[in-house]
């Protein structure tokens, strides 16, 4: 199979497209030939080693010290099971999935072989491959934070600092869902997109700070890190909560401390990846009731090209990457691709 591996930190230049060993499943997983991935902002962080302020380290400790441990990168995928190990009873060869490999990496590639009872849903009919690869990363840190860690209530007022990007237009849409009056922060060019994923209020981070004028909000989510603690605590309602997605890790820590000693909550951390919460998501997208937002869809040979849209920081949603398109033999010998050298993983 074909796959893009990185072997050090660096520009989407690092990226080197190599044959590498199609992976044979275990007895208790399943091989997914993969049609759809994305290039999410975990991709970006763990190419370039690109790590909130106060996580330099924990980054090397957690990708790598010296170079990466992972070196094929790619959070979520969508694909058809191409076979199933002999103890996997749940799924059979041809069934339509979409996967979460997360933190576990390695959806830039043909093939992925994943364990059966692990982070795996049934594809719904109503997405297409390209936006049901484009469901786990955002939806399920929107879903764990506003829903399992926030604990948000209907009617309660919630600000999405972000909203345009891929965590921040999950949060918008799952807020909405369960019943909250929405206010999103993004930029003038990005805010009808906000209004039609359920905003009620739109506010452009550019003409005016949330925290300085306007309502005070029940929960104030970030998902950029521009809105730490001390600015976001004007913003809150006695009792009011925020979700830190992104920030320092100092805020995260003493940000904790200094809300409580207020009699509000300050909660941060890393989201959980549980595949029951991509469970959640994925009956939410079936229902309708959630739809990832896509920015832009790359084709496989484009892969260094998602990268460097991913790395301005401005991306819509979510940067889609196919990577076989349904209908081919998944034989990408007759494109225009660069083969650049070959390893084993
Ligand atoms: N804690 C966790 O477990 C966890 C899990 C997942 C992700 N994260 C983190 O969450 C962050 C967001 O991830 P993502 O995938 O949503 O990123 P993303 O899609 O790349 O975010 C890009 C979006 O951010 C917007 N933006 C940039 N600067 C802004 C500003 N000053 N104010 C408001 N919006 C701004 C951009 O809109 P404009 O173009 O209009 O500026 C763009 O739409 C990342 O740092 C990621 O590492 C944390």
């Amino acid at each position: 199979m074909y796959a893009y591996t990185y072997t050090e930190y660096g520009s989407p230049d690092v990226l080197n497209y190599v044959e590498l060993p199609t992976p044979t499943p275990k007895a208790n997983e399943v091989l997914i030939r993969i049609v759809a991935t994305t290039v999410s902002a975990g991709d970006w962080r763990a190419r370039s080693l690109t790590m909130p302020a106060g996580l330099g380290l924990v980054g090397r400790l957690v990708f790598g010290v010296t170079r990466p441990r992972k070196p094929v990168l790619g959070t979520e995928l969508s694909g058809i099971i191409e076979a199933v190990g002999a103890d996997v009873t749940t799924f059979q060869p041809g069934d339509a999935v979409i996967g979460f490999p997360g933190a576990g990496f390695g959806a830039h590639a043909e093939y992925i072989t994943m364990p059966a009872d692990g982070k795996i849903a049934r594809k719904p009919e109503n997405l297409n491959f390209e936006e049901a690869a484009a469901i786990p990363f955002g939806a399920t840190t929107a879903y764990d934070f506003l829903i399992n860690k926030g604990k948000l209530r209907a009617g309660e007022r919630v600000l999405i600092n972000g909203a345009s990007g891929s965590v921040g237009s999950a949060c918008v849409q799952i807020a909405k869902h369960f019943g909250a009056e929405v206010t999103g922060v993004c930029s003038a060019a990005n805010a009808d997109l906000v209004r039609e994923i359920g905003a009620d209020h739109v506010i452009d981070y550019n003409a005016e700070d949330f925290a300085k004028e306007g309502p005070l909000y029940d929960m104030v989510v970030d998902t950029v890190g521009t809105a730490p603690w001390f600015r976001t605590r004007h913003a809150l309602v006695p009792k009011g909560c925020m979700l830190m997605i992104a920030g320092s890790t100092s805020d995260m820590i003493l940000g904790r401390l200094k809300a409580r000693l207020r009699g509000k909550r300050m909660i941060g951390g890393v989201a959980s990846e549980a595949v029951s919460i991509l469970s959640k998501v994925v009956d939410l997208s079936a229902a309708g009731d959630f739809h990832p937002v896509i920015d832009r869809n790359f084709d496989f040979s484009q892969m260094v090209a998602a990268h460097a849209h991913v790395d301005t920081g401005h991306k819509k949603g979510n940067v889609v990457v196919t990577v076989t398109p349904t209908g081919s033999t998944g034989v990408h010998a007759d494109r225009d691709l660069q083969l650049v050298g070959t390893a084993n993983v």
